[in-house]
């Protein structure tokens, strides 16, 4: 069986998570047999295999990046994530420099270069440059990956898509598909997109909504919890800087909040991005507490801590984004796609529990797959 042509894609952010996306594209090769294929949700997704994904444009403001090929930008400082697939041939596809906005946070500046961005002096592009470039490279999805807080940079790229008329992927907590607004304009445009703020393959969201659900189910009322997270890459660099963090707070909260059985109170619940410990790099190490009441009324509680490289927690989830993505472009379906945007991100438009997810995904899949193509 010959799977289906390829999926051309745009990344915007060069950083850990493009970088151990990239490498899985090439790690999850056509040599690589059934028998081997570990870690991924769908090996084939409606015909197409990671390694139909290729990357045709990219978008940094990194002077390390910018102006380098995309294959040798994502091992450039100050990534960190961790090199599971080495071999990875030039692509041909030089790093852009990209639209700065508010994408960098001025509080970088106090840590060492290896740590943090290096604005490249080359100038920004405007936003027909970046139109022109998705056209002309043949992009049909355009990937986010820019720092949390990017409020305007998110806007600008999600404009650039819409009027190129390209699929968008919302890695980050910035809300544009969970906005109605955009929403109905993607909507109006037939663009698909999927959003906001991607979840990770087995990172604390998920792992702290499933034990939510459970203590609801099984009658245990939740009192009290915590997630607290710890990491060393530039994603937690950047969050120190508290201001750039209230969407990032929200949509961590109320992926926990959405399967409680009653709302909690604010002061009851706490979920945040905690610290940034330098030498713990990519190691995500995250600990969830949960206080409860059970039967009689008698106390009880739960400690939990997770460990993780957190870059390549992410990159199966956005695989299997853009393969979703891609499916709805060949079928002509544009807007918000509900069902991969509740099972793939922290803050969908509408939110449903993992199980309902999980099963309203996979429906999507059937229903908007064609058989692959007969070798
Ligand atoms: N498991 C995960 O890793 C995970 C989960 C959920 C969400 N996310 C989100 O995904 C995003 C990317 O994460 P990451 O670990 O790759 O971050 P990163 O810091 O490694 O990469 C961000 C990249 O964006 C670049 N950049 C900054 N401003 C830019 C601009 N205006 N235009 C173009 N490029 C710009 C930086 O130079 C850097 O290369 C973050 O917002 C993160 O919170 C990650």
């Amino acid at each position: 069986m010959k799977t289906k042509g390829g999926i051309r894609i745009a990344i915007v952010g060069v950083g850990n998570c493009a970088s151990a996306l990239i490498q899985g594209i090439h790690y999850y090769g056509p040599n690589r047999h059934n028998e081997e294929v570990i870690g991924l949700m769908h090996e084939s997704l409606g015909g197409y295999r990671p390694s139909d994904i290729e990357v045709v444009a990219a978008f940094d403001i990194d002077a390390r990046k910018v102006g380098t090929d995309v294959s040798r930008a994502i091992f450039s400082a100050p990534n960190c994530v961790v090199k599971f697939e080495p071999n990875i041939p030039d692509s041909g596809v030089t790093v852009r420099m990209g639209a700065v906005l508010d994408g960098v946070s001025e509080h970088m500046a106090n840590y060492d270069e290896k740590r943090s961005f290096v604005r490249a002096d080359a100038p920004e592009p405007s936003r027909e440059d970046v139109v022109a470039e998705l056209r002309r490279s043949g992009a049909e999805i355009l990937v986010n990956y820019l720092p949390v807080g990017s409020e305007k940079a998110t806007r600008f790229y999600a404009e650039c898509a819409l009027e190129a008329g390209v699929g968008f992927i919302n890695n980050i907590p910035v809300f544009i598909a969970s906005d109605p607004e955009y929403a109905a304009r993607f909507a109006e445009r037939n663009v698909p997109i999927i959003g906001d703020d991607i979840k990770s393959q087995l990172g604390a969201t998920i792992v702290h909504r499933v034990l939510t659900d459970l203590f609801a189910k099984r009658g245990v009322k939740l009192l009290h919890t915590y997630q607290l997270n710890t990491g060393g890459n530039t994603d937690f660099l950047n969050m120190k800087n508290q201001e750039r963090l209230a969407s990032k707070k929200t949509s961590k909260t109320e992926a926990v909040q959405a399967v409680a059985k009653a709302r909690m109170e604010n002061e009851d619940i706490h979920v945040g991005p905690s610290d940034y410990v330098p030498w713990q790099n990519d190691n995500k190490v995250c600990f969830i507490r949960m206080e409860g009441h059970a039967f009689g009324n008698v106390p009880m509680e739960l400690e939990l801590r997770l460990s993780v490289q957190d870059s390549p927690n992410s990159a199966g989830v956005a695989i299997d984004m853009i393969r979703c993505c891609k499916l709805a472009l060949d079928s002509g379906v544009g807007g918000v796609l509900a069902a991969p945007s509740a099972y793939f991100c922290k803050h969908p438009l509408v939110q449903y529990t993992d199980d309902e997810a999980y099963k309203m995904v996979e429906e999507f899949i059937t229903t908007h797959s064609t058989e692959a193509v007969p070798a």
